[in-house]
């Protein structure tokens, strides 16, 4: 008995030294897809795209078709990732903490009139977050994103398949 115990500790003590490293890692991943912190809002590298400014909002995503359009996917995916997917999930994917972004276009069935109305939507929600009764459900991001980065966000949650 005192052998076995004796090999099952060594046992434990070698898991345990391959497994520690993995979970430092696994906990520096998940921070990193967080924003590098649960609740800095993290700027956004727009490369290229045009500037839109902050005094005119627009109320379709001038990205959603055009030359434009590959670029802001890629901003958008980087943009989303850092300061929105701690709480509508990785790749959009909700994790029932904050409504599924992936179905905003689910009932608009390819109707542009419909699009628009989700585009002025999610953009009003962007900027201005969401409160109740004094309480923050999703922090503002006016003045801290900007308004390409916004729409670029848009154009990547738009190029998420809904579920089901
Ligand atoms: C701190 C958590 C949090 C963060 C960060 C956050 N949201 Fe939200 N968001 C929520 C919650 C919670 C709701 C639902 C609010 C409500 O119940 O009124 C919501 C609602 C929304 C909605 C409306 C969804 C619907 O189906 O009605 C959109 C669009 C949205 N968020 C986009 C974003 C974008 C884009 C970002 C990143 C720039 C972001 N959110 C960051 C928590 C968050």
């Amino acid at each position: 008995m005192p052998a076995s115990s004796a090999s099952n500790t060594r046992l434990r003590t070698a898991v345990l030294a391959l497994a520690l490293p993995f979970v430092a890692g696994a906990a520096w991943f998940a921070g990193s897809a967080r924003g590098h912190g649960d609740t800095a809002p993290q700027p956004v590298d727009t490369g290229t795209l045009p500037k839109l400014g902050s005094d005119d909002w627009l109320s379709r995503n001038p990205f959603h078709e055009g030359e434009h359009h590959d670029e802001a996917l890629e901003v958008g995916a980087r943009g989303y990732n850092a300061n929105c997917a701690r709480c509508h999930g990785l790749e959009a994917v909700s994790g029932g903490i904050a409504p599924d972004v992936r179905k905003l276009n689910a009932d608009c069935g390819g109707d542009e009139d419909c699009l628009a109305d989700m585009d002025q939507y999610f953009i009003d929600t962007a900027r201005h977050g969401r409160s109740r009764d004094g309480r923050v459900y999703m922090p503002p991001f006016e003045g801290i994103l900007s308004q390409e980065a916004m729409w670029a966000i848009r154009t990547y949650i738009d190029s998420r398949p809904p579920p089901g």
